[in-house]
């Protein structure tokens, strides 16, 4: 049997990634296409109870190579437990957020740098990575405008520098790897972004999608 394909949804707060990562897997899924939709971080039962350590409380509660830490640490269990099984039953996975989170969020926003993560990711991840990631791009503004204030907004209190910061990495990572990224502009609305999103997994991973 052929493995499945993995496709993740990037971008910053407000984006439109978990309706976009839903409408994705639900279309495919009505394509006759086997298709589980996860999130990060969580995925996975350990990997849901390090999410509310990161989502929730101080703003700097963590020291940002702790938070890096973290963020593989459910990574790791989300590939072993989720996503490399269903895989390998030729199920299509589609994760809202992934490793470009880390880079982008820690490693751009926090300024831990590109090579620190670089470095952890290959040795927690090794060669595995998305086959398609999609970055929904939105401006700053319009982005935290949007976001829900909720019990999982530490992320969202963060000031609006480090919003820049990690939306010109997302940009940067779709820079330096246009074979795997592409970026979706999410300004617009919900069934044009969506019919943007279609376009691009039918061309890029031949998708039975209408
Ligand atoms: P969510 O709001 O998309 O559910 O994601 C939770 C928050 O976690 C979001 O604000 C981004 C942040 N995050 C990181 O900082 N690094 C990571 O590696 C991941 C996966 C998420």
């Amino acid at each position: 049997m052929a493995p499945g394909k993995f496709i993740t949804l990037e971008g910053g707060e407000g984006a439109g990634k978990s309706t976009q990562a839903k409408l994705l897997g639900r279309n495919l899924s009505q394509a006759g296409q086997p298709t589980l939709v996860t999130r990060e971080p969580g995925g996975a039962p350990g990997a849901e109870e390090i999410r509310g350590l990161l989502v929730t409380g101080a703003v700097g509660r963590w020291d940002p190579m702790t938070e890096a830490l973290l963020h593989y640490a459910a990574r790791h269990e989300h590939v072993a437990k989720t996503i490399k099984p269903a895989l390998e039953t030729g199920t299509w996975v589609i994760s809202d957020r992934f490793a470009d989170s880390t880079m982008a969020y820690q490693g751009y926003g926090h300024e831990l740098g590109r090579q620190v993560v670089e470095a952890l990711n290959e040795r927690v991840l090794g060669p595995f990575a998305p086959d398609l990631t999609l970055i929904l791009d939105l401006p700053v503004d319009d982005g935290l405008k949007r976001a829900v204030a909720g019990p999982e907004d530490r992320y969202e209190r963060m000031g609006r520098d480090f919003h820049q910061r990690l939306r010109d990495g997302f940009l940067d990572i779709a820079g330096r790897e246009p074979g795997r990224c592409a970026v979706i502009d999410a300004r617009a609305a919900v069934d044009e972004v969506q019919a943007a999103i279609h376009a691009v997994v039918r061309q890029r991973l031949d998708a039975p999608l209408p």
